[in-house]
């Protein structure tokens, strides 16, 4: 059973740590990624007063200070919209703010070493307890056992702190500590396909010890996403409400086993470890889950969050080239909306990134009621020619990639957005236009699941990291970003 929440969703992110973190500024940079408002304890404190921290404690002493430090802590936490607070260093010695934390915010320790702290704050003269090196570093010795013990998760940069938010764990080797991963005590079911299951099961079996009850090998690709895959699936698990699923594997994997888990027993908890680059920066991040029936893909399912998501970007040293192509087109169309080549990256950096910008989306927003929607840049066009192919030719992957050169096409046009940007993903992606039926394909751009009121809403970028949605488009504007995907008669 999960006793403490393992991300902050609908819940205060609390940041602590050592003076010198950073903890303003990260936090400052953490609120409005995540569009919720930013309270600085020690500054409210400060405004409050109408003086400076350093004068309260020669003036009214320590003890005077964690008194008016704990009870702005209190009213910040009893505040119900959900916010980032960052706490003054030393305001983890009171034990109630310790309980109020643990009751109402997802904490999390912004991790600094001690020369780093103390070259930061030294000579500020704004720091009551920075005055000589020797006791700095034994106060930062005593406190940070007190920040660990308090924790839920630790950073030490912005896209750190968003995937500690969403329990997004991004490690090169992370397979190998799945064991201390999968939060809580409970058994666990290890749920992936024919493929992953042959490379990767004897490790995360390993790594899970004891806890492993059940292994559960699915058909690779959409197969794993059938009624009657699902269904077998329910049938053979044997876990109890406090035990766990994790499912191992691409999309399709996540997809279903965090769908079985939505609704096994009403719901029990999951873990996602996406193994493939859709699955990595998409598809296993964000608690979307799906199996698909016969009038559509994706048409049932539910919003379930994982407990835990476990990527390991080595996992991508096995993937066919093919498959990796269908993960560049979802990791461009994130470069473009975060405003950044991240395709440029190295592997580890780049699925990091992604991830990161992702999760700042999804957090917001995670039953996608407003900005989610412009995760789906070049998907309206995308699932149009997807139709009118059957599925079949073109794959999501080269779909998303004209799609995206659809979008951009547009948005040069009407914003003026660089071209250079449209030249790249040609260049990254080199979409090629695909021969499907140009009036089934127009026919399916008006039956998008995203359609609103009858007319299909488009995503479009203002400017790279400038994403609009819900844009109506002309009729003969939309026609001939369609036209321009498809090739033949
Ligand atoms: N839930 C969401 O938010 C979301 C988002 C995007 C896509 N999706 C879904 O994801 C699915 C597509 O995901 P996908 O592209 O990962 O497909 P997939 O799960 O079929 O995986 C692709 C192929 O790669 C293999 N594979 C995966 N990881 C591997 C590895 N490390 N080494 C070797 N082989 C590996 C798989 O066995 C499979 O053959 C679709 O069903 C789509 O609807 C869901």
């Amino acid at each position: 059973m999960i006793t403490r929440p393992t991300n902050a969703l609908g819940r205060h992110i609390a940041l602590a740590g050592f003076m010198g973190a950073g903890k303003t500024t990260l936090g400052s940079d953490l609120a409005l990624a995540l569009g919720r408002s930013f309270v600085d304890v020690d500054a409210e404190i400060e405004r409050e007063a109408g003086t400076p921290i350093a004068e309260i404690f020669a003036a009214r002493g320590e003890s005077e200070f964690r008194l008016l430090e704990e009870r702005r802590i209190r009213e910040a936490l009893e505040a119900c919209e959900p916010a980032v607070i960052a706490l003054g260093g030393g305001a983890l010695g009171a034990e109630s703010t310790r309980n109020a934390l643990r009751e109402r915010a997802f904490t999390i320790l912004v991790e600094v070493d001690v020369d780093k702290a103390w070259h930061r704050v030294s000579g500020a003269g704004n720091r009551p307890l920075a005055g000589d090196e020797a006791s700095f570093r034994k106060l930062y010795a005593e406190r940070l056992p007190v920040y660990r013990g308090c924790a839920d998760a630790a950073c030490s940069d912005l896209d750190g702190a968003i995937l500690a938010a969403g329990a997004v764990e991004v490690a090169a080797g992370a397979l190998s500590r799945l064991g201390e991963l999968v939060p809580a005590e409970g058994n666990v079911s290890l749920i992936s396909d024919e493929n992953v299951a042959a490379i990767y099961a004897d490790a995360a079996k390993q790594a899970l010890g004891d806890r492993l009850v059940s292994t559960h090998v699915l058909p690779v690709g959409e197969e794993a996403k059938t009624f009657a895959s699902f269904q077998r699936l329910l049938e053979d698990l044997t876990l109890e409400r406090g035990d766990l699923v994790v499912a191992l594997g691409g999309g399709c994997v996540t997809d279903v086993g965090g769908f079985a888990a939505a609704t096994y027993m009403r719901g029990i908890a999951w873990v996602s470890v996406p193994t493939s680059l859709v699955g990595q920066v998409d598809a296993g991040i964000g608690g979307k889950t799906a199996i698909n029936i016969e009038s559509g893909k994706n048409l049932v399912g539910a919003f379930h969050w994982p407990a835990r998501v476990v990527v390991d970007p080595d996992l991508l040293g096995t993937l066919p080239e093919k498959e990796r192509r269908e993960g560049m087109a979802e990791l461009v169309k994130t470069g473009l909306l975060a405003g950044e080549k991240l395709w440029e990256l190295p592997d580890a950096k780049m699925v990091r990134k992604s991830a990161a910008y992702k999760l700042r989306v999804v957090v917001r927003d995670p039953h996608e009621r407003g900005v989610r929607a412009t995760l789906n840049l070049g998907h309206t066009f995308a699932h149009a020619l997807e139709t009118a192919g059957a599925y079949g030719s073109p794959s999501h992957g080269e779909a998303v990639a004209l799609g995206l050169l659809a979008a951009l096409r547009i948005s040069t046009q009407r914003y003026g957005l660089d071209p250079a940007w449209l030249q790249a993903v040609e260049e990254v992606l080199a979409p090629q236009p695909v021969a499907v039926d140009r009036d089934l394909a127009w026919t399916a751009l008006f039956r998008d699941k995203k359609v609103a009121g009858g007319r299909p809403k488009f995503v479009l970028l203002e400017a790279p990291g400038k994403p609009v949605w819900g844009v109506e488009l002309s009729e003969d504007e939309a026609r001939q970003a369609l036209d321009g995907l498809i090739s033949g008669p």
